[in-house]
């Protein structure tokens, strides 16, 4: 069972009726100082993009930008918003109804993948697996971009405390992960006070590289 119970979509389709309390109207800051700090590379996957305002964001910068979530209402959302954009970025976008812990499944590779809010809502098996398909995912040197809740709230239906610890015992050279940064930042909300958080850049490793890394640490 997911931290969302056993119908994680559900819950999800039921904050969509509303507007959600992460829905901060743009980039959360700390993704956004991040992406300029450690530029990425094309295509950018947006994984659990919401209504798509990070992903519309890195497209005005001239990035190509596919966003994928579960939730019908926020796709459709983040499709509404491309119609009022200049048709130079709007063409730069795509966003798709699927489920962002198997990327794999799109059967495409990306040069970036930009998970703001998304890993956060996972306990630390499910986030296993995923770590392998942002593997599958990413082009060799490709980034991860990660912005996190770094607190623990003892409420249901919350997401859980990230940690600079355990990011590095995630993706270590071993495993053909090189963490560029990790910082100590915030998560903006609609209806709250900021929460600390945490965000990192993270590269892919080619795959020589990370064998070289194991075999003459
Ligand atoms: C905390 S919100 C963050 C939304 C957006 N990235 C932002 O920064 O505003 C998490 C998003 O992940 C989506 N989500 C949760 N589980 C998912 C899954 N398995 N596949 C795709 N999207 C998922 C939710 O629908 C929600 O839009």
């Amino acid at each position: 069972m997911s931290r969302f119970g056993d119908a994680p979509l559900e819950f999800f389709n039921s904050v969509y009726r509303d507007i959600p309390p992460w829905d901060i109207g743009g980039p959360q800051p700390a993704m956004s100082d991040l992406l300029t700090m450690y530029p990425p590379m094309n295509p950018i996957l947006d994984v659990g993009c919401g209504s798509g305002d990070l992903s519309i964001h890195l497209a005005q910068l001239g990035h190509q930008v596919v966003g994928i979530d579960f939730v019908d209402t926020a796709i459709a959302h983040a499709q509404e918003k491309i119609g009022s954009l200049p048709s130079e970025v709007a063409s730069l976008l795509n966003f798709q109804v699927a489920d962002a812990l198997e990327p794999s499944l799109l059967q495409r590779k990306f040069g970036s993948v930009v998970d703001s809010g998304f890993f956060h809502l996972f306990d630390p098996d499910q986030c296993d697996r995923y770590i392998e398909e942002l593997a599958l995912t990413l082009l060799p040197g490709g980034r991860y971009y990660l912005h996190a809740f770094a607190i623990e709230f003892p409420i249901p239906n919350a997401p859980r405390q990230v940690n600079a610890d355990e990011l590095r015992a995630r993706f270590t050279p071993e495993k053909g992960w090189h963490i560029h940064e990790i910082r100590s930042v915030e998560f903006l909300s609609r209806v709250a006070p900021p929460v600390p958080a945490v965000s990192a850049c993270i590269e892919r490793l080619p795959a020589n590289r990370a064998l070289q890394r194991r075999v003459y640490p």
